[in-house]
This record gives C-alpha cells, structure tokens and sequence, in this order.
C-alpha cells in the first residue's frame, strides 16, 4: 500500500483527501478515532489545503485531533498546498481570487498551516496552481528556506502542466517528488495534455484527485456520462465488482507511473471499497480503452 516518492520517502497508494472534511460533522475524537483507523488499514497520508473549508479551517480540525494524541503525527504523512489566495473575513484586503507564490505569501501561509495543523513540519507541501506572473527563482529560494527551518521536508506541484513542471524544476534545487491534478474517466484532459505522459518520464507518481468526478460519476446528467455509466457498469459485472467506484479506481491505478489516489470520502465502507480496489485483479488492457472508446471520446 505504500509508494516510495524517493528514497526518503513514501506515502500510502491511497491518500484521505481532507477537503470535504468540515462536512463530515466529526469531533476531535472522532478525528483521532478516523485517523487510527486509516493507519490501521495502511492509509497513513492525509491531504490538505490552507483553502479547505475556508481558512486553514479543515487543517484545524486535524490540527485538534493531533494535539489530542501527538503520537499520530509521527505515523502520518502530511501534505498541504498554498498559492491560490482567496478573500475571506482575516483578510479583507483580498477582493479577488488568484495565485499568489509571493515569497511573503507563502511564508506566511505555511506558518499558518503548521499553527493549525498543529505539528512541527509539512511531509510535502505542493504549489497549489501555476501562479502565471511567477518568479522562478524567488519560489526557490522560499523552499530553500522552509526547508533549512525544517517546516517542509519535500514539495510537489499540483495542476502544473509538463511545461509549468518542467519550468518551475529549472529554477528548483528542490526536486519536485509528485503532480498532483484531476483525473478521472469524464475529464482526462491530463491524459490528452501529456501530463500523465509527463510522470512516467520523470519517475514520478501523480496524486489524482477527483476520481469519481466528485461524485458525478454515478449520477449521469447527459448522453456522454450516460455512455460513461454504462460502460463502466459492464466492465464492473465482468469483473464481478460490488460497486462502480471500484471500476474507476481500477482504471486510474492502471497507468505505469503508478498513481495515488486521493480519496474525496470518509465513509469507511467507501474507503474499505477502495482498499480493495487496490488489489486483486486488474482491468485488462482491452476494458481500460473500452472505458474511452464506448463513451466516445476520439482517441485517434
Ligand atoms: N489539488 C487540487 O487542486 C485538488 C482539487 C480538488 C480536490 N483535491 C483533493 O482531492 C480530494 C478528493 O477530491 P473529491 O472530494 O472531489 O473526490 P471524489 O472521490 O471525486 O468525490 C468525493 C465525493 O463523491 C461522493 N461519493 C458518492 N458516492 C461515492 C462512493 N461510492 N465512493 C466515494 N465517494 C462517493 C462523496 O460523498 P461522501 O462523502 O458521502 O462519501 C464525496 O462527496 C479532496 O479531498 C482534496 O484533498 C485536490
């Protein structure tokens, strides 16, 4: 269950996506009692943002549950993202939403994080999204830094295209160990645009988040996700399969550059499906394309 980003590290092949987590309505406690469970089941990376749920205010739900047991933080893998800067009621002086990598920015933004996170150091923090009047070489030297304070081990990227990567990696003395972007069977525009192409290349795994489209994966609202629904529907009774999302995981983990999948959910049923859909068998070559070609995309 683990993926080893580079020799220091790994991160389990399912990461607990922690966006959603002010919906899920959990005490402290109960955060504490979710997180051994995971660790229980081999799931020891949790996802975050400064932005879910407002604010650092998901990373402060976490952030309660470790000062509870301190003890969890050394048997986790934590990941948070900045650079996308938001108006909200602590700073009334944004008005627009865009990206920031502004070397004060992210200082600050990641010493926010690590107050309500509650711990010591970041396992990986990612650039949240290609901040297009960036300066390369002042991204470099704020890593540099928050790495010699020992506030970041590692850092990744997150909806970077192969050349926003690429670009950003000229500059860097740190060696970005992961992309994190959207894939999933309704939008694979980072199959078409190269960047999965772009992991295997580079050695990296992607960290694919949405992979059930947010939900609207088993909800179809048009002919093509129709198409999409039955598709995966077949290939989920060919393989004798509990439930569609097993299909979808199946096909996400199918590509070489070994990819991990950041869960949307807290169901622990949900999870278990997922855990499962990790092992036994896989989808053949064959089921994985049909997935594309009975939808109807255009794939040459
Ligand atoms: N880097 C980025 O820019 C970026 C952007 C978006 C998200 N992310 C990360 O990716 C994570 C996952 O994204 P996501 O929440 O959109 O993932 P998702 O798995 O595509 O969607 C999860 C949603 O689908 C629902 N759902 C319905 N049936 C389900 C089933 N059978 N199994 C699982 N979920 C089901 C879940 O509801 P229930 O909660 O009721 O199960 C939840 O609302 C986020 O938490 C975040 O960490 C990163």
């Amino acid at each position: 269950m683990k993926i080893q980003l580079n020799e220091q590290l790994s991160i389990s092949k399912l990461v607990i996506g922690c966006m959603r987590m002010n919906d899920w309505n959990l005490s402290a406690e109960q955060v504490v009692e979710f997180i051994e469970w995971c660790i229980e089941r081999g799931i020891t990376t949790f996802d975050h943002a400064d932005i879910y749920g407002g604010d650092h205010r998901n990373e402060g739900l976490f952030g309660e549950a470790l000062q509870l047991k301190p003890s969890l933080r050394e048997q986790i893998e934590i990941v948070t993202k900045c650079a996308i800067s938001v108006p909200n009621a602590r700073n009334p002086h944004i008005k627009t939403r865009y990206f920031n990598t502004d070397k004060e920015y992210i200082l600050t933004q990641v010493n926010d994080s690590l107050d309500k996170l509650q711990c010591g150091y970041i396992d990986i923090l990612l650039i949240h999204m290609f901040d297009l009047l960036i300066d390369p070489r002042e991204l470099n030297e704020t890593l540099l830094q928050l790495q010699s304070e020992g506030k970041v081990k590692y850092f990744g990227l997150s909806n970077h295209s192969p050349l926003e990567f690429d670009t950003l990696q000229k500059y860097s003395d740190v060696p970005f160990v992961t992309n994190q972007f959207m894939l999933h069977p309704l939008g694979i525009q980072n199959y078409q645009n190269g960047a999965m192409t772009h992991c295997l290349k580079e050695g990296i795994s992607p960290m694919i988040w949405s992979p059930l489209a947010g939900g609207r994966i088993f909800k179809p609202t048009n002919a093509f996700e129709e198409k999409m629904h039955n598709v995966l529907e077949t290939i989920r009774q060919e393989l004798g399969l509990e439930h569609l999302d097993e299909v979808v995981y199946k096909w996400i983990f199918k590509h070489s550059s070994n990819p991990v999948i950041v869960l949307g959910t807290g169901n622990k049923e949900r999870i278990e499906r997922a855990i499962r859909s990790a092992e036994g068998p896989e989808l053949t070559k064959e089921q994985w394309y049909k997935v594309l070609v009975e939808a109807g995309y255009t794939l040459w």
